[in-house]
């Protein structure tokens, strides 16, 4: 299959993506300390993004910010239970229940090359099914003791090829690393 999933996420010093609650105010004060124009590659990144994969909690949190940042990328949120969709975004939000396999058959089959895979739970299921080629993780200079992980248990290792590290001036390490094809 001539398609990719990706992860670009945002993690504390010790590994976690939101405090246990789900709150990111540890990643808002952090940026307060970035230059406007930087956007640690985000902008670059989505413009090679054909779809987006989200679990539920974190389209939940998306919301609420109230400024929808994925442009017209088609997204699709990930949940047990059927989700309802606001209507402003009904056109480019869908949501699944497919297994992480399934969806990514569905998509290519569409046309998706890059899928980004995005929320811990879902980065989890992704990567365990083999299905995350290349992770881009930005650690910010913060330990939280605790909160929600980027990463779980794994059936087997998976290893990886490290393919650049970034330091900014402003104490962000933004590491890019590829999934070995036969981890
Ligand atoms: N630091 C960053 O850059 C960054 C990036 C993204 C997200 N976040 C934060 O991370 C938090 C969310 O991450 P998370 O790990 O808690 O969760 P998540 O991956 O965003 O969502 C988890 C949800 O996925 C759904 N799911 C799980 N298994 C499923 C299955 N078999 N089939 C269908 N759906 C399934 C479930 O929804 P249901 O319970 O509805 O079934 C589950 O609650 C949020 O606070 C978000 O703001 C941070």
């Amino acid at each position: 299959m001539n398609q990719i999933a990706s992860v670009y996420i945002a993690t504390s010093l010790d590994g976690f993506i939101a405090r246990e609650d789900g709150d990111l105010d540890w990643l808002t004060a952090a940026n307060k300390s970035v230059p406007e124009d930087e956007d640690c590659g985000f902008y670059a990144f989505m413009k090679t993004v054909d779809a987006l994969i989200m679990g539920r909690k974190t389209f939940e949190k998306v919301l609420s910010f109230g400024k929808w940042p994925y442009g017209d990328k088609p997204v699709i949120v990930l949940s047990r239970n059927k989700l309802e969709i606001p209507e402003n975004l009904s056109r480019i939000v869908s949501w699944s229940s497919e297994s992480p396999q399934e969806l990514s058959n569905r998509l290519a089959k569409k046309g998706a090359k890059r899928l980004y895979i995005d929320g811990g739970i879902t980065i989890q299921r992704f990567l365990s099914a083999g299905l995350v080629k290349d992770l881009t993780i930005t650690v910010i200079p913060v330990i939280l003791g605790r909160g929600r992980p980027l990463f779980g248990d794994v059936k087997h290792d998976i290893s990886l090829r490290h393919i650049v590290t970034k330091a900014y001036d402003f104490g962000f390490v933004q590491s890019t690393y590829e999934v070995e094809d036969n981890a």
